[in-house]
């Protein structure tokens, strides 16, 4: 299946045309656009409408420097401590077949084997340059908010995903930016008690690139959910 790039007219098929795009024009979204994203997604609901969410929107010179910033580290082996683990560890099943699967789908696209390590790091080192994505998006959030708030900010991601396809656009939520969090605070200055919760790309879709055909599995409705009676 090939990515499809066109604008969306509804809601269901802004779902069903987002995936997470792992490669990105060298496109620039109009400002105008882009704003009106953010400004309608204000409009996301958060418990006791605390909004949660303190957003960092990084375009042109200011997104470059920083990934240049993050990549230059990681090509030097340098490490920061994650503000989260990406995962409870051990995962359980079938949670760690659904994560394992998915990547070996992604892997499988690209003709990447499982003992070429080197490539695969290749492959997720493409995170931390926002796959050449035109916009980089950073979300922070008080040390001392609770799971009910992390909840609200994936609400928040998932509005910011379906309005960008309704503009034609695609995105990459992104929890691997947890792993950066002194250079995300240097290069968005945001107060000490906050901390990075997760990050997105967001962009034009390169629909020529085959790591974007990935269309990832799903649990069957009768497994997930049940219906009564
Ligand atoms: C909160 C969140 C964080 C994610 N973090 C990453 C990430 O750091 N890197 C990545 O390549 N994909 C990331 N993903 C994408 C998931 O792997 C993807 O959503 C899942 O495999 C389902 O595929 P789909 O989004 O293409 O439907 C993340 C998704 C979510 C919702």
């Amino acid at each position: 299946m090939t990515i499809n790039t066109d604008k969306t007219e509804n809601v269901t098929d802004a779902i069903n045309t987002r995936i997470t795009t792992r490669e990105f024009l060298d496109k620039p979204v109009p400002t105008d656009m882009l704003k009106q994203i953010f400004e309608t997604a204000r409009r996301t609901p958060s418990g006791g409408n605390l909004q949660p969410w303190n957003v960092h929107v990084l375009t042109g010179a200011p997104l470059d420097n920083f990934r240049g910033e993050v990549i230059g580290k990681l090509m030097q082996g340098g490490t920061e401590k994650d503000t989260f683990p990406p995962y409870p560890q051990p995962l359980w099943e079938p949670l760690r077949s659904w994560r394992y699967k998915m990547g070996e789908d992604m892997y499988k696209l690209l003709g990447i084997p499982k003992d070429d390590k080197p490539a695969r790091m290749r492959q997720i080192g493409k995170n931390f340059m926002f796959f050449g994505a035109p916009v980089g998006i950073l979300i922070t959030g008080d040390k001392r908010l609770e799971v009910p708030q992390h909840f609200d900010i994936g609400i928040y991601l998932q509005t910011l995903m379906l309005l960008a396809r309704e503009q034609g656009l695609h995105t990459a939520p992104q929890g691997s930016w947890r792993a950066f969090p002194d250079t995300v605070k240097k290069h968005t200055n945001h107060p000490d008690e906050q901390h990075v919760l997760v990050g997105m790309s967001m962009g034009y879709a390169n629909p020529d690139a085959p790591v974007n055909d990935l269309v990832s599995d799903r649990a069957e409705l009768s497994e997930l959910v049940k219906f009564y009676p």
